[in-house]
């Protein structure tokens, strides 16, 4: 087990679109594993293979609040089936865009399919903060980020900000 480091935005391996897995073998459980140990370290409800470098379509979910049971969901080649016309507005953050949150409107129930850590299909029907999670993370696999559903205004300004502090931190390193 593993806590791997997180990708920050702009960068071009948060932006492609990951490859399917064939079958959750051993490597992929590892990988769902160490998703999970960099989530709960962050700390963060939901994390996707992308953002530690990794361009195969696997995410990790816990949407469990602070005094509820930890939840872990691992998925790979996560789908979805169905989504409901009715909207939710949440507030969303993301790792790979630190400090950085945006309102951002999805649909409140999603029916979708993938398969779980021992390679079985599962189905699951979610809704509200879980279909939010779930559909932020898909939207990884496919180089979507949540700023993209925000104004190109708004959008622009945070990766802006982004990359002035990248060079900063560039800076104090060299320094
Ligand atoms: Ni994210």
């Amino acid at each position: 087990m593993a806590i791997l480091p997180i990708i920050i935005a702009p960068d071009r391996r948060l932006k492609i679109k990951c490859k399917p897995v064939d079958t959750v073998d051993d490597a992929i459980a590892t990988l769902m594993t160490d998703l999970l140990e960099t989530m709960y370290a962050a700390p963060g409800i939901g994390r996707a293979a992308p953002q530690v470098g990794v361009a195969k379509r696997v995410i990790v979910i816990d949407s469990a609040g602070k005094d509820e049971p930890p939840a872990p969901v691992k998925m790979a080649n996560p789908e979805l089936i169905s989504v409901s016309e009715e909207l939710w507005i949440h507030e969303e953050g993301c790792l790979s865009l630190p400090e950085y949150y945006a309102d951002v409107e999805r649909p409140r129930h999603i029916h979708m399919r993938y398969l779980d850590e021992n390679n079985a299909v599962q189905e699951l029907e979610a809704d509200e903060l879980l279909a939010t999670c779930i559909q932020h993370e898909i939207d990884h696999l496919s180089g979507t980020l949540f700023v993209d559903h925000i104004s190109a205004l708004k959008r622009n300004m945070i990766l802006r900000k982004l990359v002035k502090s990248k060079k900063q931190n560039l800076t104090t390193a060299a320094a």
